[in-house]
């Protein structure tokens, strides 16, 4: 059996490092946020926990798409990792490290996996690196290998009329064979933990289908971490980015504080299942290889949907990692991502649905609770927390409730099932609402029972104190603010678990009269006068105000020079109608800067200005690629700069 965060006391919690070819979309935020409940929920439970996420940069992929962006790829990954960290910070993720496979001390890390790789040998005495071809189906326009499901009818759908030739390249290959059957069995026996069981069995189909060796470098990309022993090949980009898992916490660097997070911690994984297989088979055979332990424990989580469709940038259909903060709060957002589905499945995403579970939840169970005691709290003793005392049959029946949901709630994290711990939190608000009910504060109030009355108050605000704690995992920021409102200063709540001193220290303090914790949210009365163009498009469309807000126009290059130190920009100066404006474009591999001067372009002109390399760009040129194929847009005959396009 795997090693669990129970037992070690503690644990290292990972997400996947996502792409930098992709914007940030909620399908991310799922994994994300997963995870930094966990992390929370575990430091609740007095674990020591380390919260590790990040970005994946290289690849070919990376690079031709910074280049069309007349980027350089580590310009592109700067400004798309920004947009991945803005994302975190609006869902208030606390994480111990944002890793980027582009920093030095990853490059580092996984260049000491390399070597050590490459000195290895399987238990059976052969090398675990060799070199060997790698066959593939290679389009010679995009210069590189195409999979079977990229082609269109066995040809390349960029370049239907060149051929998609069978080639072969010189790479390194990692002997997979020689661990699978110890992989099965840690698998089967739950050394390798996998979660759910459906996955577990999914995986352990894939060793009957057959897995082959996987080539673990490529010779034709160049934006990578070389390899150490050939430097002409560079690390293929899962190496890589599985890699981050160790350098993130230090291997190749920081030896203890390694050893103290990856063979003294448990280790959890959270992913989804379209990357099942590099990281349960893939992942730990590398570790075994270079003598490191396998992963305690991965969950494989489902994929949030739209439409049935799995909500991705290649589809079109995203929504925006923070879009239900403006609207629910961060805390409400979180929720909702949180809660909606069980952990595990897919989960289809319907506006309806994410209104009235945040106006069940949050604004009836807890939200209303809090605001009523509250209340009778200020109107019959003057705001000052009356004792709470446990001892009558109805509140010791309470407290045995709230004992259970405790329990319940760590059994539920042990087994990484966010959905059930929170809802064991809120059942101790759901009970205390019954009992609350049922215990009629209103007529002792009535009859001036202040005893009475005290009792039922400083029970039910003890409760929810205790249903606030376990909540904090989901509500980071809502709970604090609960908690002050009942008195409780800073430096009792402050800490990074929420749990403070809390428990002991109700009594005698004064509650402070604040705004609602949970508004309820209505459903907006669709405006009929609204222009189309603020319902934002999820199918890719957009309407013609958005065409018109683009301005394209025309204009002349009339001087081009190379950007120094770099091959791929240059640095025009462009005439629009009477106005001379300076853009830098990434066309020089294609264009000769003679070659530009006089001709009549196609530019954005409202683009905002950008720097590139320290140089300002005013604007962008249009042209088309495909692959290696890049074609400026030209008017088909004469016209005047300036002349407006569309
Ligand atoms: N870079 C690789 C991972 C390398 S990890 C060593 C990658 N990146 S990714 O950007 O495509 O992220 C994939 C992960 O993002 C999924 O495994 C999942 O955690 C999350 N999700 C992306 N879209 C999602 C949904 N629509 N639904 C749920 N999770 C989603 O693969």
């Amino acid at each position: 059996m795997a090693t669990s965060p129970a037992q070690t006391g503690r644990v290292l919690i990972t997400t996947p490092i996502y792409y930098v070819n992709d914007r940030p979309h909620l399908g991310h935020a799922y994994t994300t946020v997963a995870a930094d409940f966990m992390a929370r929920a575990h430091r609740l439970l007095g674990r020591e926990v380390f919260f590790l996420t990040g970005t994946d940069e290289h690849g070919e992929k990376v690079a031709e798409t910074a280049w069309s962006r007349g980027l350089t790829p580590i310009e592109h990954c700067d400004d798309v990792v920004a947009g991945f960290q803005d994302a975190w910070q609006a869902l208030h993720i606390d994480y111990d490290r944002f890793i980027r496979t582009t920093e030095e001390d990853h490059v580092n890390g996984v260049t000491k996996i390399l070597e050590r790789l490459h000195e290895a040998k399987t238990p059976d005495g052969e090398s675990v690196i060799y070199e060997g071809d790698y066959k593939g189906l290679y389009c010679t326009g995009c210069e590189k290998f195409l999979n079977s499901r990229e082609l269109e009818d066995g040809r390349c759908p960029i370049h239907p009329n060149r051929e998609v030739r069978e080639i072969t390249e010189r790479n390194y290959f990692f002997r997979l064979s020689s661990y699978l059957d110890t992989l099965k069995s840690m698998i089967e026996t739950d050394e390798i933990l996998i979660r759910p069981e459906i996955r577990k069995r999914e995986v352990l189909g894939l060793f009957g289908q057959g897995l082959d060796d996987f080539s673990i470098s490529r010779e034709k990309v160049e934006w990578g971490i070389p390899l150490p022993f050939d430097r002409s090949q560079t690390a293929y980009v899962w190496v890589d980015a599985l890699s981050n898992y160790i350098t993130g916490i230090g291997y190749g660097n920081h030896p203890d504080n390694y050893r103290k997070w990856w063979n003294d911690a448990s280790v959890l994984h959270l992913l989804a299942k379209d990357i099942l297989k590099f990281h349960t088979i893939f992942w730990p055979a590398m570790l075994l290889a270079i003598g490191e332990k396998p992963p305690d424990e991965l969950f494989i989580h489902g994929y949030l949907t739209l439409v049935g469709q799995k909500m991705s940038k290649s589809l079109a259909n995203v929504i925006k990692p923070d879009a239900w903060v403006p609207e629910y709060g961060v805390d409400g957002a979180r929720y909702l991502i949180l809660t909606l589905f069980r952990f595990g499945q897919d989960g289809e995403i319907k506006e309806e649905m994410i209104r009235e579970k945040y106006n069940a939840d949050l604004a009836n169970d807890f939200g209303n609770l809090v605001s009523r005691a509250s209340k009778m709290v200020l109107g019959n003793f003057g705001g000052i927390i009356p004792e709470a005392d446990f001892s009558g049959p109805e509140e010791k029946a309470l407290g045995e409730i709230i004992e259970q949901a405790e329990k319940t709630f760590a059994e539920a994290v042990d087994r990484v099932d966010p959905n059930q711990a929170i809802a064991a939190a809120l059942s101790i608000a759901r009970e205390t609402n019954r009992y609350f009910d049922h215990a009629k504060p209103w007529a002792r109030a009535k009859e001036k029972d202040l005893d009475g009355l005290g009792v039922i108050l400083g029970v039910t605000l003890e409760a929810i104190a205790k249903a606030a704690i376990y909540l904090f995992p989901a509500l980071p920021t809502k709970v604090p603010e609960l908690l002050r409102s009942l008195g409780l200063l800073d430096d009792e709540i402050a800490d990074r678990t929420g749990k403070g001193k809390v428990v002991a220290a109700l009594v005698g303090r004064e509650i402070q009269k604040g705004p609602a914790l949970f508004p309820r949210v209505e459903k907006q009365k669709p405006k009929p006068e609204a222009p189309k163009k603020e319902t934002k498009p999820t199918d890719g469309v957009i309407s013609i105000d958005d065409v018109f807000a683009v301005k394209l126009k025309i204009a002349e290059v009339i001087e081009a020079e190379k950007v120094e130190k770099t091959d791929k920009l240059l640095q025009l100066q462009i005439k629009i109608g009477e106005e001379t404006r300076q853009i830098v474009a990434g066309i020089a591999e294609y264009y000769r800067p003679e070659d530009l001067v006089g001709r009549m372009i196609v530019v954005v002109a409202n683009l905002k200005p950008a720097k590139i390399r320290g140089i300002e760009s005013n604007g962008m040129l249009l042209a088309a690629k495909k692959g290696k194929e890049l074609r400026l847009l030209t008017p088909d005959g004469e016209i005047r700069s300036g002349a407006s396009v569309g």
